[in-house]
């Protein structure tokens, strides 16, 4: 039905799960269309999924339509309208990217077989799980029968962090902020590029006025922004992971505002000379649960170098993980 919308989120029992959960159910990525909810989680998980599925109903959400939660994907993708890929196989020490990328592959291979079986072939994706963009890749091309465009990974974390540490330098508000960029990757090869943004309307380099600190300690710090976080709070970033799954959805689904954009990682469609077939973070605009790849942005040498990097590495995460 119409005033209803069928979300399959994995990973359902794991951290950023059960931080996003309460924002989807309070309306705050579909408005108020009622939620026929699926939670996939690993058959160990089972239990923990179980305890969550209790929580929910004592959330007493009036979205909420229904709950269907177990490890199967061919039942739990049934007719999805959208599937939140949160679960995946976390990087133990001592472990290599390529046994990373071949463990999660396979995940998301499996479950990219279910996805184009039986989900609508309108189906909306977005990948959380890392490596986000390689796993993504790999969901789009294994889901054939479901358009590119339908797929998403998550780099709006990485968006949010820009704009904050903006706002912070520029002493003013975040909406104040507008038009950062994330290129490329979700890692630390990623391009938090502010050569197109303003803030109070003023170009972002002319109001900050420090060249060393936007080319050097803001990039790095929005890069590493992740491992800043682990060591503080002894645990990686769920809070706010899970508040950018929500923004992502969001805009997606609302569209942007007139004038703005915002970073998503989508199929390349050889845009600024990035290769076709890789999910490359990009500015985007949205509207009506589509996007478009903001065209035209002038990039400079330097800005074209951080581009060169986080190119390189996804190709070679593409090689790594479609040569197993
Ligand atoms: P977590 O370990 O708390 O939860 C992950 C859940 O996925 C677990 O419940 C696990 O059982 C489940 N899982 C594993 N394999 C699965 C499969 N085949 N099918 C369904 N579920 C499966 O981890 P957390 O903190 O919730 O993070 C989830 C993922 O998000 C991680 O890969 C993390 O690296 C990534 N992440 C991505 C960010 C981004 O900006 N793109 C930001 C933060 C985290």
């Amino acid at each position: 039905e119409n005033d209803e919308i069928n979300v399959c989120v994995t990973g359902a029992a794991g951290q950023i799960g059960y931080a996003f959960l309460p924002l989807l159910l309070t309306g705050q990525c579909f408005g108020d269309k009622k939620i026929n909810l699926r939670l996939l989680d690993v058959p160990q998980a089972e239990s923990i999924l179980q305890g969550v599925e209790l929580e929910l109903q004592d959330g007493a959400y009036p979205l909420l339509k229904s709950i269907k939660t177990g490890s199967n994907e061919s039942i739990l993708f049934q007719d999805v309208d959208v599937a939140v890929f949160i679960g995946g196989f976390p990087r133990k020490p001592g472990m290599e990217r390529k046994d990373l990328l071949t463990i999660n592959g396979n995940i998301f291979k499996k479950q990219g077989q279910a996805l184009d079986t039986v989900a609508k072939k309108t189906c909306k994706s977005l990948v959380v799980a890392n490596p986000a963009n390689t796993n993504c890749l790999i969901l789009a091309e294994t889901a054939k029968s479901i358009p590119k465009q339908n797929f998403s990974a998550l780099t709006r974390l990485d968006h949010n962090r820009a704009i904050s540490q903006i706002a912070l330098k520029a002493g003013c508000s975040i909406t104040d902020v507008k038009n950062v960029i994330i290129w490329g990757n979700h890692s630390t090869t990623q391009y938090p590029d502010v050569n197109h943004g303003t803030v109070l309307g003023k170009r972002i380099r002319q109001f900050i006025n420090d060249e060393a600190y936007l080319n050097n300690a803001f990039i790095e710090r929005v890069q590493k922004r992740g491992g800043e976080v682990l060591a503080a709070r002894k645990n990686s970033s769920v809070m706010s992971a899970a508040n950018a799954v929500k923004d992502h959805l969001h805009d997606w689904y609302f569209g942007t505002k007139s004038g703005e954009f915002v970073s998503m990682a989508v199929y390349s469609d050889g845009s600024y000379g990035v290769p076709k077939g890789l999910i490359f973070s990009y500015p985007v605009t949205c509207s009506n649960f589509n996007y478009k790849i903001v065209q035209g942005l002038n990039i400079d040498e330097f800005s074209k170098e951080k581009i060169r990097i986080t190119t390189e590495e996804l190709l070679s995460e593409k090689a790594d993980a479609f040569s197993a």
